[in-house]
């Protein structure tokens, strides 16, 4: 049996819906809790399968962790540590857990952690994670697929990023935590995630200056310095840039809330200048609503505070069905436009060519069945789905589970139609008798 969506499309959504904890900042919190000899405490905590297998990896360490669902927290207590490996069945599951290198190269000064391959949306290279632990003076062996660090020497020193990529920018701030002497990354990533790990890396003791800007400093403490924290991560704005999409796509009018609007501005920006209505209602929420069909506009994607590549398809199903020709230009990965050829499918008009799309904007999609290829993409089809004409089956949502927490559920809460149900069918034919069962 495999889970998929029975989506009916064409419902503005309308409501208030709460935004869960940042997926991207909690994965880093956790790697980061195994710097401590202690027991840590994370709030705001999204329920989400990649929070599982980061869980899986530091028990895997030897670390005792606690999830409550309920209260939507985590306690990781790395007091002692029995491995320093992170297995290949773990780490091909999600490519974020291979920041607990610089987590355990700076407490133990050794790891053994799986490469982690290349994904669907792209390369997604590790060299500057490397390049930048032996410029810190580890040994670095490729062996079998592995990352064999030692590192009985580990200073601090100055590394210049070549791209300002995130994951690098985290695995080398771990690593310098517990190195001797003081680290500066330049060209470091701005991304308000970077900034949520270094606030919780100086709440335990660490000593981070400069996270937000390209220039990061790091003086090393000892481990003894590093205490036990309890700590509540960021919004996800990634999840209130995906509802902001959704609730402006349907033609809706509804209220985020737990949200920084001020990590949101480059979303902001563009949907006020495609016509949508977006207000301030406190320091934490916004309220979004759109009348009328949207205009045009272009999008970069680009390193934080530029416009994020997690939104990109986001911003495609808003160009599918505004008045005009939008181009979108992606600049973060190869591979990231899979949802085009899914949305050609319900009727949406988009010429890619490399990384560039040009979408001329449609009356209207229709619902059909269609497959999820990797996280964003999923989304995007999802929101498609709830603003085009029928219905729509979505297929493959494990990759929407990656990073929306009770997604039907907030969908629901707005008033959407969708149902999640258990299917063998697998034939389009067979599809005809679920479209008109449940919604
Ligand atoms: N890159 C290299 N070499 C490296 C590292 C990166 O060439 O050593 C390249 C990558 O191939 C990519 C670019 O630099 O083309 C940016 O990669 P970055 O390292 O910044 O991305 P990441 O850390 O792997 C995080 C998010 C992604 C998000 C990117 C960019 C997490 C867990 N993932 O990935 O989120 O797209 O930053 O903002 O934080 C998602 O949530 O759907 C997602 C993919």
């Amino acid at each position: 049996m495999v889970e998929k969506y029975n989506i009916k499309g064409g419902t503005p959504l309308r409501g208030e819906v709460n935004i869960g904890g940042a997926k991207n900042a909690v994965l880093k919190l956790m790697a980061a809790s195994v710097l401590v000899k202690g027991a840590t405490k994370i709030h705001n905590v999204p329920d989400l399968t990649d929070v599982e297998i980061m869980l899986s990896v530091i028990e895997q360490l030897g670390a005792k962790t606690r999830y409550n669902r309920s209260s939507k927290s985590i306690e990781i207590d790395a007091s002692e540590l029995t491995s320093v490996t992170a297995k290949y069945d773990l780490v091909s599951k999600m490519r974020a857990s291979f920041i607990i290198l610089g987590a355990l190269v700076s407490r133990c000064r050794e790891a053994v952690v799986a490469l982690p391959g290349g994904c669907a949306i792209g390369e997604r290279r590790v060299d500057f994670h490397i390049k930048g632990l032996e410029a810190m003076g580890a040994k670095i062996k490729i062996e079998n697929g592995y990352v064999i660090a030692k590192a009985p020497k580990l200073a601090g020193c100055d590394i210049y990023l070549d791209i300002p990529s995130v994951g690098a920018t985290e695995n080398l701030m771990l690593a310098a935590v517990l190195a001797d002497g003081c680290t500066r990354i330049q060209n470091a990533a701005r991304e308000p995630e970077i900034i949520d790990l270094a606030n919780f890396l100086n709440a335990m003791g660490a000593d981070v200056i400069g996270a937000g800007t390209s220039d990061i400093t790091i003086n090393g403490v000892k481990q003894e310095d590093l205490h036990e924290i309890e700590y509540t991560t960021i919004p996800d704005r990634i999840e209130a840039g995906t509802f902001m999409t959704a609730v402006a796509a349907t033609r809706g009018k509804a209220v985020l809330k737990n949200i920084f609007p001020a990590h949101l501005t480059f979303f902001t920006n563009k949907l006020l200048k495609m016509g949508a209505n977006i207000k301030l209602i406190s320091p934490t929420a916004i309220e979004v609503s759109c009348k009328s069909r949207l205009n045009t506009v272009n999008f970069v994607t680009q390193p934080y505070p530029g416009f994020p590549t997690d939104l990109q398809s986001m911003a495609m199903v808003l160009l599918s069905t505004a008045n005009g020709v939008g181009i979108i230009t992606e600049s973060l990965y190869e591979n990231r436009f899979m949802q085009v050829p899914e949305l050609r499918r319900m009727g949406a008009d988009i010429h890619q060519d490399r990384n560039h799309a040009i979408i001329k904007g449609v009356k209207k999609l229709n619902g059909t069945t269609l497959r999820a290829s990797d996280l964003r993409a999923g989304a995007s089809l999802v929101v498609a789905a709830l603003m085009a004409e029928g219905s729509s089956i979505i297929e493959n949502l494990y990759h929407i589970d990656r990073g929306y927490e009770n997604f039907e559920q907030k969908i629901t809460l707005l008033g959407g139609k969708i149902e999640r149900f258990d299917s063998d069918i697998t034939s389009s034919e067979d599809l005809k008798g679920v479209y008109n069962a449940g919604i």
